[in-house]
């Protein structure tokens, strides 16, 4: 008995010292006893010192009294801090807790329930961070500028700084006479002063807004502009540059029109800015009427931009206008659902895109980005869609693949099961119902439940709140004119042993079949462990993903998958094929089939001309060259390459022709690339020095997708000469792409002596801060690189962290690309003394994937040798 209590009172100890320690965690929420309503906020940026002051007056509303008011702020000096209510104003003072980043406010008599008035000045430094209120510098100009996603609105001004704690905005910059300055909504007033050589720009009272959406722009830019809907959009960026904004105006005036019509809910902000900066740590923002971008996702040159960097302007701009409505309009009430504002808008973001540029056939874009979820998705540290997120570090690390790709991909096969009609008037009441305010994902299946009729509020939750994937095994007969099929559903692990066990996961299932030989799908809701369906129509094999819109993987029978296989070019679409082969690659990860059968299917898509077939399939066979041929087999596995490839590239030729498509470009640079590297063709790499040649010396005739392609390999065999010419063009480059062909390459030498140079040189100010990760990271992706790379980062993680300081998680990156054991523990030695917080999941997915690329090379290395032997001689090689 004793001793049982003894337990009992060591566990209340342990328990209350868990507490004790994860405190932190929880306290960083805002009490809810006070809300803000609206927020008087003046800024003045000063370039002279890079510093910044502000006056604020946020009115809100008491809750129950209180004598003291919480609010975040970090890094900044508060000064004359007073709360009004009832007519009485008081001092109040002021607790900094910088490791809780807030502020708590004390006045001496409490405030009663009902409105009050805070009033106070504040100062801070326009950091170099990328974070909050920042400077950025272009052409001895300077700028201030926001990044607030997700908690950094408190580093440029006192806030709640919560999404739900919405508010609306009177926003007043204070500026040079030569700058200018953008917000988020339409300028309402500009005078002179105060003081001599400064303009004030008043900005219209937003709508109820988060605080994260919030964008302070200050500097000399340049607009281009036009409109959609009677709303004004510009492009803007410093000046000489907004020409480069054509095409990304373009894109935004279909778009937003398209949108419109979409939601049935017109743009609600009343202007619409994109406005690229010269130093950006993410891709793009959607703060609310002012869409902030790196240069390379918005500013192209018309005439001699790719039709990659067009797809990417048009499909970035995409995602963040579609935010405009999901998470600007409507947000999550708390960073645990943020798939709601990211899984929505990359969902979204092909959609206008189809219908502007159906030639680039983007549909099989959605199952190549589905691809990358289920690739984090087979690990074991992967995380659901919702998942808990309390502390900064923790909330920036949800922004990945599972909030965007996984979130997208289950959204796209919802859409499929409800149909396009139903799921659109759901989204459209929910966007409703919660305008200008808060949503949980129970919000959202409710409303698409009610427009549809369907048990979508039990189908999501498995998806949502269950971590993993399902692999749906099929198996087909032929009965009495119909098909039975038997489905099976189990959770897919890379972890072979995980996987051979079996685990308790059960989903809801929309599977999408049809016959091998074509015809119509027909979808059922896999609710159990096994079930049976019968089919119409005779069948003995069954492609079980249709349309590649459902989130599973598909385990075949082997003689099933050789039946598909044989059919795949004719019966199956592309989406179809992308779909099959990264199934097929599971398949094999796990040893459900042998390597062969992998080989086997990438031979009967021999005939493929499609570009997203044919870049799944040559980036799986650099992936194969790189970790599962060994050196000895080498030549073999690369002759199987070229003989592979070469009919295709033969088919669309050397070089662009008139009128082709654009679709033709990008498959010609992927071939061109696959060939030239995995399949070490010497021809392609003879034509690949000639084009580089030819661009250096200005040309504007080599077509830039294909440049980019040579540019890669003529870099693997490159010596210093180049590499100094490739460098100097990179640091003159005229357009932001031309930069970002000359920072892809240089990673790709396989000098070790010129990759260090490389790496040294992404750590002066040359490179701009924004630019550093992926250099790093590129030249670990290079397998030549990586141990330089890793060497260079542990000599020298102490100046990396100070040039990228909380963007350093994203030189983490690479590593997920180690398959080396001693690497792998190297690494794990290294970060679990120097931690990061803000990586630490992205670090443990990075050695699980280590992991199972080891066994995997254990496992299929002799598989594949032999294979390749047995091969070659029939091929007579
Ligand atoms: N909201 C994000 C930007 C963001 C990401 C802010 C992470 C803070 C933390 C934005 O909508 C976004 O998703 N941007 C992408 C580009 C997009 C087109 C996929 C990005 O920055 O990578
Ligand atoms: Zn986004």
């Amino acid at each position: 008995m004793e001793w049982c209590s003894l337990i009992k009172d060591m566990n209340k100890i342990v328990l209350s010292l868990l507490l004790f320690v994860s405190a932190p965690v929880f306290a960083q929420r805002l009490p809810d006893n006070v809300l803000p309503e609206h927020y008087k906020l003046g800024i003045t940026p000063s370039f002279s010192d890079d510093s910044f002051s502000g006056t604020e007056a946020i009115q809100v509303r008491v809750v129950k009294p209180t004598s003291t008011i919480t609010l975040n702020s970090l890094e900044l000096e508060l000064r004359e801090v007073t709360v009004t209510a009832d007519g009485k104003t008081q001092p109040a003072t002021v607790k900094l807790e910088p490791e809780k980043e807030i502020a708590v406010l004390t006045v001496p008599q409490s405030l009663p329930a009902g409105r009050a008035e805070i009033h106070l000045q504040f100062s801070g430094k326009l950091n170099k961070q990328l974070r909050g209120l920042y400077l950025s510098q272009a052409n001895n100009g300077k700028y201030a500028v926001t990044q607030f996603e997700a908690t950094d609105a408190r580093r440029a001004f006192p806030s709640f700084d919560e999404p739900a704690m919405k508010a609306t905005f009177d926003i007043t910059l204070v500026v040079d006479k030569g700058d200018t300055a953008i917000s988020n909504t339409k300028v309402a007033s500009d005078v002179p002063g105060p003081g001599a050589g400064k303009h004030s720009i008043k900005f219209a009272t937003t709508p109820k807004m988060s605080t994260y959406l919030v964008a302070l722009l200050v500097g000399d830019f340049e607009c281009v502009s036009g409109s959609a809907d009677g709303i004004p959009i510009r492009v803007c960026a410093t000046p000489g540059k907004a020409e480069m904004g054509r095409f990304a105006l373009q894109a935004a005036e279909q778009q937003l029109a398209w949108f419109n019509r979409y939601f049935g809910i017109p743009y609600p902000f009343g202007k619409l800015d994109l406005i690229a900066l010269p130093d950006f740590e993410a891709g793009a923002m959607e703060n609310i009427g002012a869409i902030t971008y790196r240069e390379t996702y918005l500013l192209i040159d018309d005439k001699t931009a790719s039709v990659e960097a067009r797809r990417d302007v048009a499909t970035v701009t995409s995602h963040e206008i579609a935010h405009q409505w999901f998470g600007d309009l409507v947000t999550m009430a708390w960073w645990d659902n943020i798939w709601l504002n990211e899984g929505f808008a990359t969902w979204m973001e092909y959609k206008p895109v189809k219908d502007w540029k159906p030639e680039w056939n983007v549909g099989t874009d959605e199952v190549q980005d589905t691809a990358v979820a289920l690739n984090t998705d087979s690990l074991l540290s992967t995380r659901a869609i919702r998942a808990k997120a309390d502390t900064p570090s923790q909330i920036d690390e949800m922004f990945d693949g599972i909030a965007y790709q996984k979130s997208a991909a289950v959204l796209r096969m919802l859409e499929n099961y409800v149909g396009k009609e139903a799921f659109r008037n759901g989204v459209r009441a929910y966007l409703r119902k919660h305008s200008y305010g808060n949503a949980t994902a129970e919000d959202f299946w409710g409303a698409i439940a009610q427009a549809s009729g369907k048990p979508v509020d039990r189908i999501m939750p498995t998806f949502v709140t269950q971590s993993g994937v399902p692999l749906v095994r099929v198996q087909a007969s032929c009965k009495a004119n119909n098909t039975e099929v038997k489905l099976s559903q189990q959770r897919y692990f890379y972890d072979r042993e995980r996987f051979n066990a079996g685990s308790p996961e059960l989903w809801q299932v929309p599977v999408c079949m049809k016959a091998a030989a074509g015809g119509q799908a027909t979808c059922r809701l896999l609710t159990k462990k096994e079930d049976t369906f019968s089919l119409p129509g005779c069948s003995d094999s069954v492609y079980a993903n249709s349309g590649g819109e459902g989130y599973y993987r598909v385990g075949y029978e082997p003689g099933m998958l050789r039946d598909i296989a044989a059919k795949a070019v004719s019966e199956l679409s592309p989406e179809e094929r992308v779909a099959l082969l990264t199934d097929e690659w599971a398949a094999v990860r796990v040893g459900l089939h042998p390597i062969s059968s992998y080989m086997l299917l990438a031979e009967s898509l021999k005939q493929d001309r499609n570009r997203a077939v044919l870049e799944t399939l040559t980036e799986r066979l650099q992936y194969i060259d790189e970790y599962l041929v060994s050196d000895g087999d080498r030549p073999r596995f690369q002759a199987w390459v070229r003989e592979l490839l070469r009919p295709a590239m033969q088919d669309v030729g050397w070089d662009s022709r008139p009128g082709e498509s654009d679709d033709r470009k990008v498959v010609r640079a992927k071939l061109f690339y696959a060939l030239g590297e995995t399949g070490d063709d010497p021809d392609v790499q003879a034509r690949a020095r000639e084009l580089v040649e030819r661009y250096l010396r200005g040309s504007d005739a080599v077509e830039p997708s294909l440049a980019g392609a040579a540019f890669k390999v003529v870099a693997t065999h490159g010596d210093a000469e180049l590499q100094h010419k490739m460098v100097d063009k990179m640091l003159a480059a005229k357009t932001p792409e031309q930069a970002a062909y000359y920072r892809s390459a240089l990673v790709r030498f396989r000098n070790p002596e010129l990759l260090r140079r490389v790496l040294e040189l992404s750590m002066t100010p040359k490179v701009r801060s924004q630019d550093t990760p992926r250099l790093i990271s590129g030249v670990m992706e290079n397998p030549a690189g990586r141990e330089v790379a890793w060497d260079f980062m542990k000599a020298n993680w102490p100046a990396i962290e100070e040039k990228l300081g909380y963007a350093v998680s994203r030189v983490i990156t690479g590593i997920s690309h180690i398959c080396d054991p001693g690497l792998r523990d190297d690494v794990n030695r290294f970060f679990s003394q120097q931690r990061v917080p803000s990586a630490e999941r992205k670090l443990k997915l990075s050695i699980e994937s280590a992991n199972y690329c080891i066994d995997l090379r254990n496992q299929q290395q002799p598989r594949l040798a032999a294979w390749l032997k047995e091969h070659s001689t029939a091929a007579g090689e």
